[in-house]
């Protein structure tokens, strides 16, 4: 490929930076001279929206099927439908030999193993070092720098939009509310935050990784998720006075040849990587056979940071050869099961609001016993006292969830309980 020729289809943010991107790479004198990246046409729902770009300089199509009545080795997928529209687009390039690359996380998560063996049979690839992370070359390092490493353990931070709100919500003090709706104000939630917020962004992503990480094929219900809709201000604070932070982490890991993959809030030791990192910013911790620990942190969203991520595609395409390390990454992969997550031993924070009357510690303590669970610190927060009730905030030593499911339906029939009981695993 001499003249690389483009379709561009999905001009928001993202797509619009890609076609400045682009227009740059030409002047780029770390480009060989001899390429010429040429867009052959774009599309997108509005041609009227403001953008970045002028427009008029390419090739408008109302409809982006039509793209395909031209040559072009490359499909820049940014409509981003979960299923639609952008899955057509991209089946339809794999089967007639073009090159796709996409940040669409949630197709891929669901459709990823059928999409990957078209592109693996047509001989062309399929490119997503967008839809992880924004800007953060994580595909990039997994399926090329740590292939061969035999990984552990992978942890993170994927969606920059809940680390601003919790971050939010930590240092100035705001309720999710008011968070959310200054991640709005500030552009950096999505219209609609359900994605975001309810951890499902999060699990695509964590999904796709762990495919990579592992060897295995892509299976979303692998992935358990819960999000951070109406967090408490609560637990932000009694989780700093045992020296934790609350974050959105996405999780996973073979255990016995099984495999669990979970995004949860979860309590943090304020000193870990993880816990530092802030506002709408993304991080990844990775456990190797040969890497104690490697940490990578930096823009996951936003038109520029995502943008850089489809340029590095791009330039994956013209330097790879074709039977290379991503068809070695993303093909031979094992279908494995899903470890039973009540089988895995964790500690646990919990936060019980009471009434403050003789024996009821005491009764708390003993259902916990009763059920095998170790008490690693209890806090009584007379401070936080109202009209009798007062907060129990209990950490524990690691134990199966089992229990805990067990111990909050015991505690939540005493007449002693005044609130939801708040259970949040921690982080190790
Ligand atoms: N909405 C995502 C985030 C970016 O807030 O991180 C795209 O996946």
């Amino acid at each position: 490929m001499n003249n690389i020729k483009i379709a561009v289809v999905g001009l928001g943010t993202v797509g619009s930076n890609v076609v400045k991107s682009i227009e740059s790479l030409n002047k780029s004198n770390k480009v060989n001279q001899k390429i010429q990246f040429e867009i052959i046409g774009i599309s997108a729902k509005s041609k009227s929206k403001k953008r970045i770009i002028d427009i008029n300089k390419y090739k408008w199509f109302d409809d982006p099927i039509d793209l395909f009545n031209f040559n072009f080795d490359v499909l820049i997928e940014l409509i981003g439908t979960e299923k639609g529209i952008s899955y057509n687009l991209i089946k339809k390039a794999l089967n007639q030999n073009i090159n796709v690359i996409t940040a669409n996380k949630a197709l891929l998560a669901k459709y990823g193993n059928e999409l990957f063996t078209i592109a693996k049979n047509n001989e062309v690839k399929l490119l997503f070092e967008a839809a992880v992370a924004g800007g953060i070359p994580i595909i990039n390092l997994l399926k090329n720098s740590i292939f061969l490493n035999r990984i552990n353990h992978i942890s993170g931070i994927l969606n920059g939009t809940t680390n601003f709100i919790l971050s939010q919500m930590e240092k100035n003090n705001c309720t999710f509310d008011e968070s959310l709706k200054l991640a709005s104000e500030k552009g950096y939630a999505e219209q609609d935050p359900t994605n975001d917020i309810e951890g499902i962004d999060s699990a695509y992503k964590i999904t796709l990784l762990s495919s990579l990480c592992y060897g295995i094929e892509i299976n979303h219900n692998f992935s358990n998720y819960s999000g951070i809709n109406n967090f408490d201000i609560e637990d932000i604070k009694y989780a700093k006075k045992l020296g934790y932070k609350i974050k959105l982490i996405s999780e996973s890991m073979l255990i016995d040849d099984q495999i669990y993959i979970d995004t949860s809030p979860k309590l943090i030791n304020e000193n870990h990587s993880l816990a530092r990192v802030e506002g709408v910013l993304n991080a990844i911790n990775i456990k190797t056979d040969h890497l104690k620990s490697l940490f990578i942190e930096g823009e996951g969203a936003g038109g520029k940071a995502t943008s850089s991520s489809i340029i590095a595609d791009l330039y994956e395409l013209i330097t790879s050869k074709k039977d290379s390390k991503l068809d070695s990454s993303l093909s031979n992969l094992k279908n494995i099961k899903s470890y039973d997550k009540n089988s895995l031993k964790r500690a646990y924070y919990f936060r019980i609001l009471v009434k403050d009357q003789p024996g009821v510690l005491s009764k708390v303590t003993s259902i916990l016993t009763s059920k095998n669970i170790s008490i690693q610190t209890i806090l009584q927060l007379n401070e936080e006292k109202i009209n009798d009730k007062v907060p129990i905030i209990l950490k524990t030593y690691e134990t199966f969830e089992k229990n805990i499911q067990e111990t909050i339906n015991i505690i939540s029939n005493e007449n002693f309980i005044e609130n939801k009981i708040v259970t949040l695993t921690i982080h190790n």
